[in-house]
């Protein structure tokens, strides 16, 4: 693996798997820009980073916004230099029986998914395509392979991600960048933790029951399949989903 202070930008970097991804990251030698809406928990991050040894920047920026990603990037190039990789993981995950969704909660949830995906993506790009090579990550999810009820905005802006890595894996094949997306299902972080508390999904472990490996996801889980994605090695793995799932959806 040969980061080499190349620089990697986090969105949703914040919490959960964001900030497990920027954290491995970081470990791994990369000149982290952590992005969030939520600035004090972007710069939590950071400082965390930081105090461990690594190197890392907070960013506030609201995704589905295209003016705050660009100013974010432009600070970025200002603080740490060009971007090399792309971690597009900032998402809304909200329950709604599909006959009661608003147009308006339709759309949210797609303008920071989906359109925040594009934002930060198209924003960074030309930087990696200037260098000759690059890495774009896009998190997605189990609920786009296999569906999610009352989730019907989430699961198609997370199938959007999918059609989207896919099309930008062969547009920029020979400009050395590969663009992937990884599917996660059933990871322990405080936004899922909080659901549990409220009732609107079951247990850890109620669901290990039904996950082959026995056991829920953490985000650490995710950022090691993310470092092999945007390291060297990964040259010829691109317009791929790897499923993080703990043997679930196999099919
Ligand atoms: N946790 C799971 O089980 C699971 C399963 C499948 C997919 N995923 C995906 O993994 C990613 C991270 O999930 P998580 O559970 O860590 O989520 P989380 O809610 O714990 O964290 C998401 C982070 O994104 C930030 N964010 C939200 N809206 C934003 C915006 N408009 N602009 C910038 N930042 C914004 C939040 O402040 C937060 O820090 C998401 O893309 C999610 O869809 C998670």
């Amino acid at each position: 693996m040969t980061a080499g202070g190349r620089v990697a930008v986090v969105t949703g970097g914040g919490a959960g798997i964001g900030r497990a991804i920027a954290e491995r990251l970081a470990d791994d030698g990369f000149k982290v820009a952590v992005i969030d809406i939520d600035a004090a928990a972007t710069d939590d991050t950071a400082s965390s980073i930081g105090k461990a040894g690594g190197t890392a920047r907070a960013y506030r920026a609201d995704v589905s916004d295209r003016g705050q990603v660009d100013s974010a990037l432009a600070a970025i190039r200002t603080d740490l230099g060009p971007v090399a990789v792309v971690v597009a993981n900032a998402a809304i995950a909200r329950q709604q029986p599909f006959l009661d969704m608003t147009a308006e909660q339709w759309d949210r949830t797609l303008a920071i998914n989906l359109t925040g995906t594009f934002n930060v993506v198209q924003s960074a790009l030309s930087d990696l395509v200037g260098a000759g090579w690059g890495r774009v990550v896009l998190i997605s999810s189990s609920s786009a392979q296999r569906g999610a009820p009352r989730m019907a905005h989430y699961a198609a802006s997370k199938g959007g991600q999918m059609g989207l890595a896919k099309a930008l894996a062969v547009e920029f094949a020979k400009a050395g960048v590969t663009v992937n997306t990884v599917a996660p299902s059933s990871i322990d972080t405080p936004s899922v933790r909080k659901k549990r508390e409220t009732g609107a999904i079951p247990s850890a472990e109620e669901m290990a029951k039904f996950i082959p490996v026995g056991r829920t996801g953490t985000g650490e889980d995710i950022a090691a399949a993310v470092s092999y994605l945007v390291s060297d090695e990964a040259s010829y793995v691109t317009g791929q989903t790897v499923s993080v799932n703990g043997g679930s959806f196999i099919g």
